[in-house]
């Protein structure tokens, strides 16, 4: 029994020991939201990341359709986050046929430092070239953003 409790409080002390440092590495990574977390969290019910589509178009093509759009990537995400903060027909840039087939996106209800996560890793997806052979797409073109 004494022997049995020792080796309990030993793996509970170790225990302890892996949770303080998790503990103290997590500081850095609240301060600057991960934009995939927040895509899984908030995003991933509608949006698959490649085509087929969930209940919205498929994230790459659209990352890439912001890529052609904008040159930069810092007015990309910009442009993206006011999207995300109140979605309008007038503001789609990605595919405005979108909305006839899945509707419109409800508006996000996520602080500034989350979208600008979120939009950035979202960018970060695309391809300024488009999307397709080479991308890891298999058959190219298509999904259901089409591209000209
Ligand atoms: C309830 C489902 C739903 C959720 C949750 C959702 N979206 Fe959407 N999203 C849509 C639909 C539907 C569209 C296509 C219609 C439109 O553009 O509004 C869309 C379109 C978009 C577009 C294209 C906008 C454009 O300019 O054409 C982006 C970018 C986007 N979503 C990003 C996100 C991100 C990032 C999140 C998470 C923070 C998210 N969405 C969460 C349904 C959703």
């Amino acid at each position: 029994m004494k022997h049995l409790k020792s080796l309990t409080s030993a793996g509970l002390a170790l225990g302890m020991s892996g949770l303080f440092t998790a503990l103290s590495s997590m500081p850095a990574i609240a301060a600057v939201p991960d934009g995939k977390a927040v895509f899984d969290r908030n995003c991933s019910v509608c949006h698959s990341v490649m085509p087929p589509p969930k209940s919205a178009p498929p994230i790459v093509p659209i990352a890439s359709r912001y890529r052609q759009q904008y040159p930069s990537r810092s007015q990309g995400v910009a442009r993206m986050v006011s999207f995300l903060k109140s979605p309008s027909k007038e503001k789609v840039l990605a595919d405005p046929q979108a909305i006839t087939r899945f509707g419109l996106m409800p508006p996000m209800q996520l602080s500034n430092a989350e979208l600008n996560a979120v939009a950035g890793w979202v960018w970060d997806q695309g391809n300024a070239k488009g999307w397709g052979p080479g991308s890891g797409a298999g058959k190219g073109k298509g999904g259901c953003i089409q591209q000209q």
